[in-house]
């Protein structure tokens, strides 16, 4: 190769260069586009809160029944649930922990959960919630009512199985009529979508 022709292939080299490193975007883009997971949805389908009387010795009686339904949307991943934890919050304080039996969730499959948090707890709320409580107890509809679902699962991408790992913690924030006799319209449970992060990493992995 003579010294002149050399800026010339210099140029080739870039262009292919280029083009090898744009055709692998575009195809990390499309593996991409083609095999993410979407995330797995929570919707909170109904509720039953026939009793939530916090006593003034600062302990919360309880009775909060909850339906979810868990959608697994894809076609080529299963997913096996080992640890399902539930956490009921009021005014971001805990009051209420359970645990449902482990299952396994097929292709494009929705699963149907029912829990139910019943007992009591001391709760120690703030002077401002306590007032809000009381506004909500006189209206029978409970603000700030929070279910969480911690989850520990494991995966089959096609024929790919992955470990154990801990998606991101499932908030169900809820508006939750007491059960009475009188039934109004404005104190219907309207079904809640839970807010999650992106299913299928796990949480202490996203937040590093
Ligand atoms: C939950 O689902 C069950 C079974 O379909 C139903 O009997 C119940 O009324 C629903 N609601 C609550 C709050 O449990
Ligand atoms: C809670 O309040 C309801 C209605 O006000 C009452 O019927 C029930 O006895 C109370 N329960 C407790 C444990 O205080
Ligand atoms: C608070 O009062 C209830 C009855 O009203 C009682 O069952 C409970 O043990 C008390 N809790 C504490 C921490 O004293
Ligand atoms: C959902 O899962 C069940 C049990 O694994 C299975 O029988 C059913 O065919 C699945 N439904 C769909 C739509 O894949
Ligand atoms: C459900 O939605 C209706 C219409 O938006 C509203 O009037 C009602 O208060 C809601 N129920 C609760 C418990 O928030």
């Amino acid at each position: 190769m003579s010294r002149y022709r050399c800026p010339c292939s210099f140029c080739c080299i870039y262009c292919t260069i280029y083009t090898i490193v744009f055709l692998f975007i575009l195809s990390m883009f499309i593996f991409w586009l083609i095999f993410t997971p979407s995330s797995v949805k929570f919707h909170v389908t109904d509720t039953s809160l026939t009793q939530f009387n916090l006593t003034s010795n600062n302990t919360l009686f309880y009775n909060l029944k909850v339906n979810i339904t868990v959608r697994n949307p894809n076609k080529d991943i299963v997913v096996y649930y080992r640890r399902i934890t539930l956490i009921a919050w009021y005014k971001k304080r805990a009051f209420g922990w359970l645990s449902l039996a482990p299952f396994d969730q097929g292709r494009k499959n929705t699963t149907f959960l029912q829990a139910q948090f019943q007992g009591h707890q001391a709760i120690k709320l703030k002077p401002r919630h306590i007032a809000e409580y009381n506004e909500e107890t006189r209206q029978g509809i409970y603000n700030n009512l929070v279910v969480d679902l911690d989850l520990a699962v494991k995966a089959k991408y096609g024929r790919i199985k992955v470990g154990r790992f801990e998606p991101p913690v499932v908030q169900c924030r809820l508006r939750v009529p007491l059960v009475t006799s009188v039934k109004s319209a404005a104190a219907l449970f309207n079904v809640t979508r839970c807010k999650t992060g992106y299913f299928f990493v796990d949480r202490n992995q996203e937040a590093g």
